[in-house]
C-alpha cells in the first residue's frame, strides 16, 4: 500500500502541465521569466504577505533567510526545535551560528514556546520555529515574545504551507517565513523549489539579491549570495498545481479527521487533535511497541515512515551536543510512526483502516490507550 497518492494527484494534472511545459520550452527563457513572476504574484496573494520570493529549495530558503540577517556582534545564537527535519540545524551550522536546541511538545510535536522563551539571552539573534506535519506552531505567541525581546522570528513553514491561524495565513506572521515545494509538500513541484515570505522591505531587498549571487545588476555584486532561483519549468508546474491546492488541503483535513475518528473510536491516543486552520499533511502517532507494529504493517504490505528517528542535536556529528538530552524529543524519536496518507475517500485509505483495525483487535497493547 503506497504511502501517499501523489501518483493519482499528479496524473490528473499532467496533461495540462505538459501543455504548459511545451509553451515554456518553446520560449527558451528558463530563468527569471514571466512564469516565475506569475508564481510570485500568486504566492504573495495566497500567503497574504507583502513580498514573496521564490528560491531553489526549502533548505535554501532557510539559508537565505539567515544570510539576510545583519550579523550583530555577540549575537550568534539561534533557537531551534530539537525535533524537525535536519535542514533547520544544517542552515544554522552552515552559517556559523550556534544552534540552541529546545524540546518540543508531546501533544503537537512542535517547539515548546515557553522553553524557547527561557533560552533567550543576550546572544540570541533569532528563533526558528517549525510547523511540523501541517500543524502550525503557536506563531502568535512566538511573535509576541520575539517582538518583546527584540529578536528575529523565522518560521519554517515547509510542512504547513496553506495553514491558517485565527483566519490569518500562517506564512504572514513571522518576520520571515520559509517554505518548500518538494514533491510531497502541500504545494509540491516536480523537483526542488522553495519560497520566502516577508512583510519587511529590507529583508525582501536583501533576499532578492542574495538568491542571485548578491547581484544588484548583472555582474555587480555587493554581497556574497547563492545561485538559488526557481526555474521557469518548475514555476510553470507550480502555477498549474496552485489552482488545485485549496482542494488538496480540504482532502488532507478529511483524511486526518478520518484517522482521528478511527483511533478515538478505538480509545487510542498519541496523536495531535485536528485544530481549525491546520493543513495537516501527515498522520503521525506515538505507539508503545513500534517495531512489533512495523512487522505487522510489513506483513500486510502497508507502507510507513519514521519522521524523524534522530534528534537534531545528534545530527552532523556536533560534538558539543553530546550532553544534550531532551526528554520529549528522545521519546518521540523512539515512538513515532507515520501512517499512509491517502485521500480519505480512496480505497487505499479504507484498506489501511481495515488492516489497522485487525491489528488493534489482537494487539491493542502496541498503542497508547486513551485514559478515561
Ligand atoms: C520542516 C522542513 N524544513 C525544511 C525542509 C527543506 O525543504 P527542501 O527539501 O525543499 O530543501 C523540509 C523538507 O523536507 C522540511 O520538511
Amino acid at each position: 500500500m503506497k504511502f501517499n497518492d501523489l501518483d493519482i494527484i499528479n496524473s490528473k494534472l499532467n496533461y495540462q502541465i505538459l501543455l504548459n511545459l511545451k509553451y515554456v520550452i518553446n520560449k527558451n527563457k528558463f530563468i527569471f521569466s514571466e512564469e516565475v513572476d506569475f508564481l510570485e504574484k500568486k504566492l504573495k496573494k495566497l500567503s497574504h504577505s507583502k513580498y514573496a520570493i521564490t528560491t531553489g529549495s526549502g533548505t535554501d530558503s532557510l539559508i537565505l533567510s539567515l544570510m539576510a540577517l545583519k550579523k550583530l556582534k555577540n549575537k550568534n545564537e539561534i533557537i531551534i526545535p530539537a525535533f524537525s527535519w535536519l535542514s533547520v540545524a544544517e542552515a544554522v551550522l552552515l552559517l556559523g551560528f550556534k544552534p540552541v536546541y529546545v524540546d518540543v511538545d508531546l501533544q503537537t510535536f512542535n517547539l515548546n514556546v515557553e522553553e524557547a522563551s527561557k533560552k533567550i539571552n543576550k546572544k540570541t539573534l533569532a528563533i526558528i520555529s517549525t510547523s511540523l506535519f501541517g500543524r502550525s506552531c503557536d506563531l502568535i505567541k512566538l511573535k509576541k515574545i520575539c517582538k518583546k525581546k527584540k529578536i528575529i522570528f523565522i518560521e519554517d513553514a515547509a510542512q504547513n504551507f496553506g495553514s491558517k491561524i485565527n483566519k490569518i495565513n500562517s506564512c504572514s506572521i513571522a518576520d520571515i517565513t520559509c517554505t518548500s515545494f518538494f514533491p510531497t509538500k502541500n504545494l509540491g513541484g516536480y523537483g526542488d523549489g522553495g519560497a520566502i515570505f516577508t512583510n519587511k522591505k529590507n529583508y525582501y531587498n536583501r533576499i532578492l539579491k542574495l538568491r542571485n549571487h548578491g547581484q544588484k545588476k548583472y555582474s555587480q555584486s555587493d554581497m556574497i549570495g547563492l545561485n538559488s532561483r526557481i526555474g521557469s519549468l518548475q514555476a510553470a508546474i507550480l502555477n498549474k498545481k496552485i489552482n488545485t491546492f485549496g482542494n488538496k488541503i480540504k482532502k488532507q483535513v478529511k483524511t486526518y479527521k478520518s484517522y482521528q475518528n478511527f483511533f478515538e473510536k478505538n480509545s487510542i491516543s498519541g496523536f495531535p487533535k485536528y485544530k481549525l486552520g491546520d493543513s495537516v499533511s501527515q498522520f503521525n502517532i506515538l505507539v508503545k511497541k513500534r517495531s512489533l507494529l512495523i512487522n505487522k504493517l510489513k506483513k500486510n504490505k502497508i507502507d510507513y515512515k519514521i519522521y524523524y528517528p534522530k534528534p537534531l542535536y545528534k545530527q552532523f556529528k556536533q560534538k558539543i551536543n553530546k550532553k544534550i538530552f531532551l526528554n520529549n524529543t528522545e521519546n518521540i524519536c523512539k515512538k513515532i510512526i507515520s501512517l499512509p496518507f491517502n485521500d480519505h475517500s480512496n480505497e487505499r485509505h479504507l484498506k489501511v483502516l481495515h488492516i489497522l483495525q485487525n491489528i488493534i483487535n489482537k494487539n491493542k497493547d502496541y498503542f497508547f490507550e486513551k485514559k478515561t
